[in-house]
């Protein structure tokens, strides 16, 4: 961050070229306003310095009238700012150029979003560029504005870095195109068994698979990333394709490979440099560049499949959730050693477990929705933007506003989740052990462009990891409390580390 915002720094810092060393501009504005400069001094009784002096002399004027030039320019731009954000909410002053980029912690947007909403409020404005983006912070925020004014809130905001490859869809696109493509995206998906008692059947079948692949392992240390990846995607592909990949297959494992080299690219500061400066996309080298390829190569092959099946949809891969429980298991062995008393209780060893069987198994189900709030995988959903000019509170934000929802202050709010820092089931459980529904649990956002796949991603849940757990015990190479557990946050989803346990079974 400090790189970038270096390169946009011309404006405010200028080399002091005599002694070399960086001076803040009202530092340099002082020095030149002061005529008789004492620090110019030295150089006039030396005349040997005459020449240099001349020199430095020119340099100063060219100096002072450029600061003017930019003093003017600047308090123009800060008026032309001001004047804009008319009755939007409140935030931190922009600078220019810059925005409000330097008060955001890229590493934790989520506790920068919280100081801000501690000055401002639960709605508040930020200049990320040049646009004015007002974020939401909170359950009552994010509720009134998705639910309450539902229709003005539903715009999906312009993400640069996707504009050259995911040019409409249903997650991208807006107005009546949206609301036939994500029609027409629901009910196929209904149709194609999401939700339902076939799409079940894939997933069980799924997870028998993947507890083979597992068993081969033989208990020795193994990173199951790749073959976590693997199983969600599979549950799409059977959806579109009608047939599984073999987890071998030349295809699916490049199509993998895609897909994380491109979650991974999404997480670089560059990436989100790009975001904020679409002028950098088209005209600089960088990893973006193969974002784009990587992205083309999956549409092509998308293409092609469609066209053999004449069916098309979105391929989404949910595996962070996996990844991220086990992780959880191997710190938590406790919360394990209760899911897999649960498994025992109502299912036992031998049979498949069933969406049915969630009902009786309120600690698992509470774990699972745990996992979920407390990874975040989308701290701050997709963006939003208004459809048109909307009263909301006090303010009158404009239309096309860009809105960020942030799903983390909800899913982190300390009323509803005591200690919201610490993993614990007991979040989703009441009093008598029983599942306690909330209406806070909202990683898949809320309103009418929550996320799509939320049912088939809470059936896959549910499915693949107490099967993992019925057929497994899991050891972790670390001692619980040395198990690295940060995120890689990145401006749309979040990412385990990498890890490594073993799978006993059982
Ligand atoms: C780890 C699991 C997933 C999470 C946490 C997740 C989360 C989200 C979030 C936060 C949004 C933005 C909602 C908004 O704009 O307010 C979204 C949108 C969307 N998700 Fe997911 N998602 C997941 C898996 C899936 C899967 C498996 C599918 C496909 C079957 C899917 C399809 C979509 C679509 C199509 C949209 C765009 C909806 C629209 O713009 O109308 N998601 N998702």
């Amino acid at each position: 961050m400090s790189l970038c915002i270096w390169a946009c720094n011309p404006l405010w810092c200028c080399m002091d070229m005599r002694q070399s060393k960086m001076l803040s501009f009202p530092m340099v504005r002082s020095l030149l306003e002061e005529e008789d400069s004492q620090e110019a001094t030295p150089y006039l009784e030396n005349t040997h310095y005459c020449t240099a002096f001349c020199h430095n002399s020119c340099q100063e004027e060219n100096i002072k009238n450029t600061v003017l030039i930019l003093t003017c320019l600047l308090l123009l731009s800060h008026w032309k700012w001001s004047s804009k954000r008319g009755k939007l909410p409140p935030g931190p002053t922009p600078l220019p150029i810059i925005s409000n980029i330097h008060q955001i912690n890229v590493k934790n947007v989520h506790q920068s979003f919280t100081n801000f909403s501690k000055i401002y409020g639960p709605v508040f404005t930020l200049y990320l560029g040049m646009k004015p983006t007002v974020v939401l912070y909170g359950y009552e925020a994010i509720k009134e504005a998705l639910i309450g004014h539902g229709e003005e809130f539903n715009g999906r905001a312009r993400i640069p870095i996707f504009d050259m490859v995911l040019k409409g869809g249903v997650a991208f696109s807006n107005g009546k195109a949206w609301k036939e493509t994500r029609h027409f995206s629901f009910t196929t998906l209904r149709k194609l068994g999401m939700g339902q008692r076939s799409i079940e059947n894939h997933i069980q079948e799924e997870a028998r698979f993947l507890v083979e692949e597992l068993k081969k392992t033989n208990g020795s240390p193994y990173d199951p990333t790749f073959i976590l990846a693997c199983v969600p995607c599979n549950v799409v592909c059977s959806i579109i394709f009608q047939n599984r990949f073999e987890y071998k297959d030349q295809d699916f494992v490049s199509l993998l490979e895609k897909l994380n080299e491109n979650a991974k690219i999404l997480s670089t500061l560059w990436v989100q440099v790009c975001n904020i400066f679409h002028v950098l996309i088209d005209y600089c080298p960088g990893n973006h560049n193969t974002l784009y390829k990587n992205f083309t190569c999956l549409q092509n092959y998308l293409l092609t499949k469609i066209k053999e099946h004449e069916k098309s949809l979105d391929v989404t891969n949910p595996r962070d959730f996996i990844d991220y429980f086990l992780i959880k298991e191997m710190q938590h062995p406790h919360v394990t050693a209760k899911v897999q008393e649960e498994i025992d209780r109502v299912i036992g060893r031998q049979r498949s477990l069933c969406m049915q069987d969630r009902k009786q198994m309120p600690y698992t189900d509470a774990m699972i929705h745990e996992v979920q709030r407390f990874m975040v995988i989308s701290p701050n959903g997709l963006p939003h933007e208004v459809t048109c000019d909307t009263k909301f509170r006090n303010y009158l934000i404009p239309k096309g506003t860009t809105i960020i929802t942030s799903l983390s202050s909800v899913l982190y709010d300390s009323n509803e989740f005591p200690n919201p820092e610490t993993f614990d089931p007991a979040h989703f459980l009441d009093a008598k052990g029983n599942f306690k529904k909330s209406d806070y649990f909202m990683p898949f956002s809320t309103g009418k462009r929550m996320c799509l796949g939320e049912g088939l991603t809470q059936m896959e849940l549910f499915l693949f990891l107490t099967t993992i757990l019925q057929n497994f015990k899991l050891k972790s190479l670390d001692h619980p409390n040395d198990i690295n557990d940060t995120l890689l946050v990145n401006e749309f989803i979040v990412l385990p580390p990498p890890f490594q346990l073993c799978f006993i079974p059982v």
